[in-house]
């Protein structure tokens, strides 16, 4: 085994860590699963209970995350090996690497999806509304048997490149550039959206809770797992995220501004698709291609469509990249220690790996599409729901326990950078009582 701590990269600056992180964070989640997650579970209840999960338990669990990471200078299982020698924590260090697996190889699915929405904007094929419709178009293309798979391919190529090079050389620049760009674009189309006859449907949905929603415990599950899911949480991501960060940087805020910015997104992207969605009459519980569909019936009603088309698919497409080589990271990182394989075979053999057991995925919507399990639609929403809705809030339970209660509170304080005042107790109360309990009832609700 390698020296621990020797030998690895690290960030240039605190601000190329938070942007990194925020890479990490802003992705598919916040536009493509936000939006059909949120339709599915009937607006503005689930986002009401999307944000309290956001602010009980994904802001305590980030920091415990990036305190693990920073102090133990390690990926996601080593971090357990070395911090808790001996002791059952690293079981959800293993979950973490198993979730990345799972969660790339779909994740890279939906990213084909965008690069290949970018590449028909760019060709002009999108301009005026297919023959069939966006949502046959849509259907058309992802229950091909083989046109998904090369798009699926060529993003894994991408993701295993920039991790072949490196996290810090691959991604700290490109995330200074591209993701206030996306920002600015959704805001547009979100302003673009909100002037649409028939919006206020649409702002209500979002904002004005029907009440008896809350009722239905899958809600809770459904808001948890977006939780997690989006703030790149419970799987150690952000651990392996935190392990590239010198000690003097502090991590408070930096956990905060990540959440933060990460809630925004969505909700900006929830305005943008929700009064579109009314207004050109499309059922907001449609499912995983909503924003696939909303968003060409906005570009087609656009002067310019074609080009806020080429403009919104690009980025979408980085910011895909940007969350999906944090997923693959989690594997590198630990393959690269654990088996003393050099960066480069780890990101070619486990992006290959990936990208293989994506292929079920991709051709479970069509060809494959009587096959799921766990009693879900397809085999993407299979994969999805043991990863988003078991693996992650199990797997940061198990990190919110260890630090509450593996960890000595001196040093959890000392480590978090929060010292001993208000706010750090308050931190660790959370994390010992109040993230593990409510994940355990909402698993009991939402899972029996
Ligand atoms: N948070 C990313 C997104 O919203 C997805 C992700 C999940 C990335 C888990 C890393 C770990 O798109």
């Amino acid at each position: 085994m390698n020296d621990l701590g020797n030998n690895r990269e690290q960030w240039g600056s605190r601000l190329g860590f938070i942007l990194a992180a925020m890479g990490s964070a802003v992705g598919l989640g916040n536009i493509w699963r936000f939006s059909y997650v949120t339709g599915e579970n009937g607006g503005a209840a689930f986002l009401l209970v999307y944000i309290l999960c956001i602010l009980l338990i994904g802001i305590p669990i980030l920091m415990a995350e990036f305190t693990i990471g920073r102090r133990a200078q390690s990926d996601a299982v080593g971090a357990f090996e070395k911090l808790a020698p001996g002791k059952p924590w690293v079981a959800a260090g293993y979950m973490g690497v198993a979730s990345a697996f799972i969660i790339l190889s779909f994740y890279a699915v939906v990213a084909g999806w965008a690069v290949y929405y970018f590449v028909q904007y760019v060709l002009g094929n999108l301009s005026a509304p297919p023959e069939d419709g966006y949502a046959g178009f849509f259907v058309g293309f992802i229950s091909n048997s083989t046109q998904p798979l090369f798009w699926q391919f060529l993003f894994m190529v991408l993701t295993v490149g920039i991790v072949f090079v490196g996290v810090k050389k691959g991604i700290e620049k490109a995330n200074k550039i591209l993701m206030p760009l996306l920002a600015i674009l959704v805001i547009i189309l979100a302003v673009y959206s909100l002037s649409l006859d028939g919006a206020s449907e649409g702002v209500a949905f979002l904002f004005s809770p029907d009440w008896s929603k809350l009722l239905d415990p899958e809600v809770y599950l459904a808001a948890l797992g977006q939780a997690f899911f989006s703030l790149s949480l419970g799987m150690g991501a952000l651990i392996t995220y935190g392990s590239y960060l010198k000690k003097e940087h502090k991590l408070p805020g930096a956990a905060v501004g990540v959440a933060g910015l990460d809630t925004i997104f969505a909700i900006i992207a929830g305005l943008m698709i929700f009064p579109a969605v009314f207004a050109f009459g499309v059922a907001p519980d449609e499912g995983a291609g909503l924003a696939f569909i909303i968003l060409p019936e906005i570009f087609g009603d656009m002067a310019l469509g074609q080009l806020y088309g080429i403009l919104f698919f690009f980025l979408l497409s980085a910011a895909a990249l940007s969350s999906a080589v944090s997923l693959l990271e989690v594997a590198v990182a630990f393959f690269i220690r654990k088996f003393d394989w050099s960066r480069k075979k780890a990101s070619i053999i486990i992006g290959g790996i990936i990208f293989l057991l994506g292929i079920p995925a991709s051709l479970g919507n069509g060809v494959w599409s009587h096959i799921s399990f766990f009693g879900q639609p397809d085999i993407i929403d299979s994969m999805d729901f043991i990863a988003s809705k078991i693996f992650l809030p199990l797997g940061g339970m198990i990190i919110a326990l260890f630090i509450g209660w593996g960890w000595k509170k001196a040093d959890a304080l000392e480590h978090s950078d929060f010292g001993d005042t208000t706010l750090g107790n308050l931190w660790l109360f959370v994390l010992k009582f109040v993230a593990p309990v409510l994940i355990v009832i909402v698993f009991v609700a939402g899972l029996l």
